[in-house]
């Protein structure tokens, strides 16, 4: 077994100096594994999923593991988890596990307790009708939607993340418990550029972004060293100054600052949240995969959308739109990336309904080395704004 099991249960927290082990973090991942995973492990054979949100994995002991993924949420109350510990008590041995998109897995190892499990968790709803544990979230449909802490948790968000989420996961829901579409489609929601949401690869990310430079609030004295705030700054628009009453404070240089508030995570004398000026941009065609095509950063599609707290109208229509065009045209397997890279980046905006605006030049500069010298290509509506907005030819 490659496991280095027989480091486990070594650390006695009476005599932490004994058999000392530096590098212990977590609890050994085998600790927590069901015996029928333990008893199967590197033994297993294949998997299938059986219904959308419902797996099966078998070994070739003859073993049988069925999964239910339920929808879960990225901020759990005590009493929702203590729920979830119960149901897990009553069909899973008091196994569970989050994945890492917060969905919910029970796992069974038959089939009869499956359909009981199954039975259970449709059985509960909240008060208003909707399902506690909606089974789904696996192959060809949305998942989960992974968040960042928002206003929650953060002190530097330009937008919140679990409001979104949910206002999103509203209208995606028949995508979650189905598997309709061509492929997965992962969204990510990240409420600022430090991207604790990893949107830069994902099929749709939204990205909370500042648009002003930090203010600077010399009331706040003795909190932070200026030094170290001048250092956080990317493009060097920060410098040493003084108050007119000849104090120390800091000068902002603001052509220089590209609103990445990494001055305001280090000082919180450089508040940068602005009510008009923060939003959410849109990225899109992201993915690790390398099915089809290689794995692929996201390119931004709409660069700013308000923050419409806390239904967030504008951005629940772009992804619903983007989402929908994609199930009805791209092909059987294709990342929203791959459809548009096949289809055309131009010819993405055009179905989508994006307007093309020079803010997006970044990511499409080099149009004219890559998709233009196709003989497929065919200059449209889209594809002149492309033009114009990059200083090219015009119509
Ligand atoms: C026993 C082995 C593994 C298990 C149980 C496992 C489990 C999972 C689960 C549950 C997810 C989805 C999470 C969610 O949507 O909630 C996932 C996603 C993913 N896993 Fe694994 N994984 C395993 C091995 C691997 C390996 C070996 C790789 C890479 C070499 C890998 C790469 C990925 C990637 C890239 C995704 C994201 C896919 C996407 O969003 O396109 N996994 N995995
Ligand atoms: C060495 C054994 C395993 C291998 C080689 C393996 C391989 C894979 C692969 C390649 C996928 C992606 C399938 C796809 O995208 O269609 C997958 C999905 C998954 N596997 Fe396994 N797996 C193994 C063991 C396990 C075990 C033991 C579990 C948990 C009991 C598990 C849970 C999952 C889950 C939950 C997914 C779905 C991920 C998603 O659709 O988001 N796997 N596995
Ligand atoms: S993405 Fe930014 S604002 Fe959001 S939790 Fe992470 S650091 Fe905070
Ligand atoms: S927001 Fe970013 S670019 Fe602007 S001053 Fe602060 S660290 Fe520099």
């Amino acid at each position: 077994m490659a496991l280095s099991q027989e480091r486990l249960g070594k650390y006695n927290p009476e005599k932490p100096t004994e058999n000392r082990i530096t590098d212990i973090g977590p609890r050994h991942f085998w600790d927590f594994f069901p015996p029928v995973i333990q008893k199967n492990y590197g033994k297993w054979l294949y998997h299938d999923i059986l219904e959308p949100g419902i797996m099966v994995h078998v070994s070739e002991t003859g073993d049988k593991v069925f999964t239910v993924r339920c929808g879960g949420a990225r901020f759990m109350t005590a009493e929702n988890i203590r729920e979830i510990c119960d149901i897990a008590d009553k069909y899973c041995d008091g196994y569970v596990r989050f994945t890492t998109r917060n969905n919910i897995e029970f796992m069974v190892t038959s089939y009869e307790k499956l359909q009981a499990l199954k039975q259970d968790l449709l059985s509960r709803k909240y008060i208003t009708g909707s399902y506690k544990y909606p089974i789904g979230g696996t192959g060809a449909g949305v998942t989960n939607i992974v968040h960042t802490q928002g206003y929650i948790h953060c002190h530097t968000p330009a937008t919140d993340a679990s409001s979104m989420v949910k206002a999103l996961m509203d209208e995606l829901m028949d995508y979650f418990t189905g598997m309709t579409l061509p492929a997965h489609v992962r969204i990510s929601v990240a409420c600022c550029l430090n991207m604790c949401g990893a949107v830069h690869c994902s099929d749709i990310a939204l990205l909370g972004i500042h648009r002003k430079p930090p203010i600077v609030d010399d009331n706040i004295d003795s909190v932070c060293e200026i030094p170290l705030a001048i250092a956080a700054c990317p493009v060097g628009a920060l410098s040493p100054g003084k108050t007119e009453d000849g104090r120390k404070t800091i000068k902002v240089k603001e052509e220089r600052c590209m609103f990445c508030g990494n001055c305001y995570t280090m000082c919180p004398a450089l508040p940068i949240a602005d009510k008009l000026g923060d939003g959410v941009a849109v990225l899109a065609g992201g993915k690790i995969s390398n099915r089809i095509s290689e794995p692929k950063f996201s390119k931004v599609i709409v660069p700013w959308l308000p923050n419409n707290f806390p239904r967030f109208p504008e951005v629940v229509a772009t992804v619903k739109k983007i989402i929908e065009v994609y199930a009805s045209e791209a092909r059987k397997y294709e990342r929203i990336g791959d459809w548009a890279e096949r289809i055309g980046w131009e010819k993405f905006f055009e179905k989508c309904d994006l307007p093309f605006t020079e803010h997006l030049i970044d990511d499409y500069r080099l149009a004219y080395d890559t998709y233009r010298t196709s003989t497929q290509f065919k200059y449209t509506r889209a594809a002149w704004e492309v033009s114009k907005a990059a200083g090219g030819i015009d119509e």
